[in-house]
């Protein structure tokens, strides 16, 4: 490569800034060694969510583990392993396992949650597995009306808290955007223990069919016009916050990923162009972008990093309200 791609994401040198993210693509070892293969520079492993980490399985392991250090006979085998029980997280170790034997890149695991309650404990479980990462999502729809803004960004808070008191390994948390003052909030994270963000998470938005009359599940895939939030947001945050800065959301391929660069972002995220496409569409993305910065005249990664963020451009007010009316008014109906 004659342009350095290098990036640093939570305190780890990355080859370049294009990661897989969590997602069915990075479900299972075959597909993850493809990617490798592709040239990805980290993985995120889908979540484990709080959901699939029941009490029982919990309880069964914790349990285990007491027994098996209490009593002699426990390690005889009297007892079964945890991975005799067909849990999901027994599995989720298990994927961890072969990721962190089969790839050379840094292995990000990822929990799934909203409560402070013992799931979060499986921070520790998957930290002593090596992980490199961990990403916490928190994926929280603040449907009471009786929950107070402060009482969600108090749960956000609380739950980033325990898990950085529970590992060392560095933290991204990921979030939406739905926060009145995402600025703030992004700074509040950070403090309390966070060292990135990954902006922004995609909430899964139900359907209603029409003829069964339901809710259906509706996953449809993310297309680059849905970059522009996330784009906004990572140029406001881009040396304001002290941490890493992630992008997921609306990543194609290259043009998508230098433009997050230029605004700030240290990596750039992909699952959805990963499931459409394939591991190819992740080589043509690194590829697109040393291009692009070698046309440009970048001897490295870093020097584009966030010269287009706001602190950086001519006139910051472009990524707030500035220009809304003008552009508004410059649609007429076209009949
Ligand atoms: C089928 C599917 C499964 C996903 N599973 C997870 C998951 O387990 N954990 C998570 O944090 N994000 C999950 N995501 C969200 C992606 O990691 C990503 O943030 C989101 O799709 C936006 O990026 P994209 O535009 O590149 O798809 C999933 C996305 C898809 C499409």
């Amino acid at each position: 490569m004659t342009v350095d791609l290098r990036t640093n994401y939570l305190g780890m040198t990355l080859a370049h800034p294009i990661v897989p993210s969590a997602s069915p693509v990075t479900a299972d070892i075959d597909h993850l060694l493809r990617l490798a293969e592709a040239g990805a520079s980290a993985v995120v492993l889908p979540s484990l969510f709080e959901e699939q980490v029941e009490h029982e399985a919990m309880a069964v392991h914790m349990g285990l583990e007491w027994a098996k250090d209490s009593f002699a006979e426990a390690a005889d085998g009297y007892l079964p392993d945890l991975d005799d029980y067909n849990t999901g997280p027994a599995r989720y170790l298990e994927l961890i396992r072969a990721a962190k034997n089969e790839l050379k890149i840094p292995v990000i695991a990822s929990l799934n949650g909203t409560t402070t309650g013992g799931w979060a404990l499986y921070a520790k479980i998957l930290a002593d597995e090596g992980i490199d990462a961990l990403e916490l999502n928190i994926y929280l729809i603040a449907a009471d009306p009786n929950l107070t803004g402060d009482q969600v960004e108090h749960q956000y808070l609380s739950l980033v808290e325990l898990v950085r008191r529970t590992v060392e390994v560095p933290l991204a948390v990921k979030v939406g955007p739905f926060f009145s003052s995402m600025a703030n909030m992004a700074t509040r994270l950070i403090s309390a223990g966070a060292d990135g963000l990954v902006i922004f998470n995609r909430f899964y938005q139900p359907d209603i069919d029409l003829n069964q009359l339901e809710v259906v599940p509706n996953l449809i895939l993310s297309t680059p016009a849905e970059l522009r939030l996330v784009l906004r947001w990572i140029a406001i945050l881009h040396g304001r916050i002290v941490g890493s800065l992630a992008a997921t959301t609306g990543v194609a391929g290259a043009e998508e990923a230098a433009k997050l660069v230029l605004a700030g972002a240290d990596v750039t995220m992909m699952a959805s162009s990963l499931l459409r496409h394939g591991p190819e569409r992740l080589r043509e993305t690194v590829e697109g972008l040393e291009t692009w910065l070698e046309d440009k005249g970048y001897q490295s990664l870093e020097q584009a990093k966030g010269s287009v963020s706001q602190a950086a451009v001519a006139d910051p007010s472009a990524f707030e309200r500035a220009n809304y009316m003008r552009t508004l008014m410059s649609y007429s109906p076209q009949w």
